[in-house]
């Protein structure tokens, strides 16, 4: 990994970058901050999430990234399967739950596995042993957040955004990371939900695939929930 290195800081384990257009460090927090704001359980019911998931649904969420959907949907009261295969991001969401314990609420998920499970692989190893199993076994929901271009770099909020976007380049350049591509996810997620596959979209994008079409959409203020009923 050139560019990047791993620190450890008093405030967790850190990714650090040599990259100048990076800002920062990355470094997951779900206690404090905007997204410790965002995470608490009176907030998250009015995250537009929240309007496209059964807050007593099973999920997976296939696309775990930093972390911050899935532990929407947790704290929802949806039981959560996260995967994330990224060797830069696992350890930092690793660190971070363990910083998290000390919150009750995070305690009560991330030490009960019928509320939260973290699977730092491939998605599709996960789902592909699922498929034809009985309906019981088998998530409500799968949902999928893919990676975008992104086209403006400006705002905070779009910090953490421009280091997964730096981070999956460099996985690409250094071929250490042959992710399952998303739209084989999707396909894999339709034999797999019992209920609905959700997929997150920016606003002006286009569907995941050509076909199937969504059989709804939701918007957002940045973007929009595509829902495709199984
Ligand atoms: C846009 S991010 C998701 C952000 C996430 N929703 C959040 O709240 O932080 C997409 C993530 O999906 C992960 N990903 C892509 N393909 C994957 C796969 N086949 N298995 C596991 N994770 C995958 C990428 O590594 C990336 O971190």
């Amino acid at each position: 990994m050139p560019n990047f290195s791993f620190e450890s800081t008093p405030d967790g384990l850190a990714l650090k970058s040599n990259l100048q257009s990076l800002p920062g460090v990355l470094l997951l927090d779900y206690l404090h901050g905007n997204l410790g704001y965002r995470l608490t359980p009176e907030r998250v019911l009015h995250e537009p999430l929240a309007k496209v998931i059964d807050h007593q649904a099973f999920v997976i969420d296939a696309t775990g990234g930093l972390g911050k959907d899935s532990l929407m949907m947790a704290m929802m009261g949806c039981k959560v399967w996260m995967c994330e295969a990224h060797p830069f991001l696992y350890p930092l969401i690793q660190d971070a739950i363990q910083r998290a314990l000390i919150d009750p609420y995070f305690n009560l998920l991330f030490t009960h596995p019928d509320k939260f499970q973290f699977f730092p692989e491939d998605a599709k190893n996960i789902l592909e042993k699922l498929v034809g199993t009985e309906k019981a076994q088998r998530p409500d929901i799968v949902y999928l957040d893919p990676m975008f271009p992104l086209r403006k770099k400006t705002s905070l909020v779009k910090k953490n955004m421009q280091w997964l976007k730096a981070i999956h380049q460099e996985a690409l350049t250094e071929h250490f990371m042959p992710l399952t591509p998303e739209k084989d996810l999707f396909e894999l997620s339709l034999q797999v939900a019992t209920k609905r596959v959700v997929v997150k979209r920016p606003a002006h994008a286009p569907n995941l695939v050509p076909l199937p079409a969504p059989n709804f959409s939701k918007s957002f203020q940045s973007g929009r929930f595509d829902v495709y009923l199984c």
